[in-house]
């Protein structure tokens, strides 16, 4: 690298004015780089504030449409449905995620008709619909990889079914892209993309995500035999390689700010596209602390998704999606 010297070189020139520094900028952040997550519920009326994320609400699938106009409006490529499942139809073995009129897909179905420009993500794990919130099936207190595997396949299919574009596999059981990409293929689902949650972490930062959905209260014990401990990096390149060579399209690190250096390192080994998770737990601490009035809201959500971008990041799937976006269009 060519670096003068001061006095001759004085790296503040460049940073003299707004044009200037817009001339130099070096990573750009657009509405293309957002992705929202939305959280569906079962029953109609006003939709219901998450108490562990200021701003974020569980929505009716009778006020969905009304819900999500703004982001489809302002031009966000694609957002990303979980279902809030009624206890009373979780169970042990997560039927529900396999019946095709289940939240998801009648979310799915209603949205693509209203907007059909619109990207449909479709979150793939049984924690949603497991009595015991995790994400496959227990076999002698153990999440059994195979039979869990078995599961998610017909889950996917039965999203796809429904109208979700973009398969996301979040439940970190071994082998799943490929099984998923067969059996998509297998019903001539061919074009339904999947962004597997490829180097997913055993984070305290899905903490409100988990309390959202009333996952949180079951849940038995953490997800470490399948969610990747902290300490590693290497591994993350693994697990990005597997899925990559089972058919992933696109791939993606969670949580987002404590791990832009996977990030970084995936985007820079397999320049594939990459794509992070600014977490419910990152929400909340930022929120909270914009709340307080500690970080000044707006610079703050720019700044953590330029982060993203810097580190080489697609996109971002953040609950500040639609805030991030009036922003950007301003
Ligand atoms: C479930 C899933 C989780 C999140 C997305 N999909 C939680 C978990 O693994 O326990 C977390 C998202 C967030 O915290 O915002 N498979």
């Amino acid at each position: 690298m060519i670096t003068g010297s001061f006095p001759t070189t004085r790296l503040r020139r460049n940073r003299l004015d707004p044009w200037t520094r817009r001339m130099v900028a070096e990573t750009t952040l657009s509405v293309d780089n957002l992705i929202w997550p939305i959280f569906v519920r079962a029953g109609e009326g006003e939709p219901t504030p998450v108490a562990t994320m200021p701003g974020v609400v569980r929505v009716g699938l009778d006020r969905l449409a009304r819900h999500v106009e703004d982001a489809a409006r302002l031009g966000i490529p694609a957002i990303a449905l979980f279902p809030a499942t009624p206890a009373d139809l979780k169970t042990a073995e997560g039927t529900e995620a396999l019946n095709p009129e289940n939240l998801i897909c009648q979310a799915a179905r209603l949205l693509k008709a209203e907007f059909p420009d619109l990207g449909l993500i479709g979150d793939v794990a049984l924690d949603p619909y497991t009595d015991h919130g995790h994400d496959g099936v227990l076999r002698n207190g153990y999440v059994a990889n195979d039979e869990s595997v078995e599961i998610l396949e017909r889950q996917a299919v039965n999203q796809a079914q429904a109208g979700i574009d973009i398969i996301a596999p979040s439940d970190m059981m071994d082998g799943r892209i490929g099984s998923i990409r067969t059996a998509l293929d297998a019903e001539g689902l061919i074009h339904t993309r999947i962004m597997s949650y490829a180097a997913k972490y055993a984070s305290a930062f899905y903490g409100p995500f988990r309390e959202a959905l009333g996952s949180n209260a079951a849940l038995k014990g953490d997800k470490k035999t399948y969610q990747m401990n902290p300490a590693n990096s290497d591994e993350a390149l693994r697990e990005v390689a597997m899925d990559l060579d089972e058919g992933a399209d696109m791939v993606m690190v969670k949580p987002g700010m404590p791990y832009l250096d996977i990030v970084r390192r995936v985007h820079e080994t397999f320049h594939v596209p990459t794509f992070a998770y600014q977490v419910s737990g990152e929400y909340a601490m930022l929120a909270s602390a914009m709340n307080l009035g500690l970080i000044d809201r707006e610079r703050g959500i720019l700044e953590t998704l330029m982060g993203f971008r810097r580190a080489g990041a697609s996109g971002v799937l953040t609950y500040f999606a639609v805030e991030a976006a009036r922003l950007l269009r301003a």
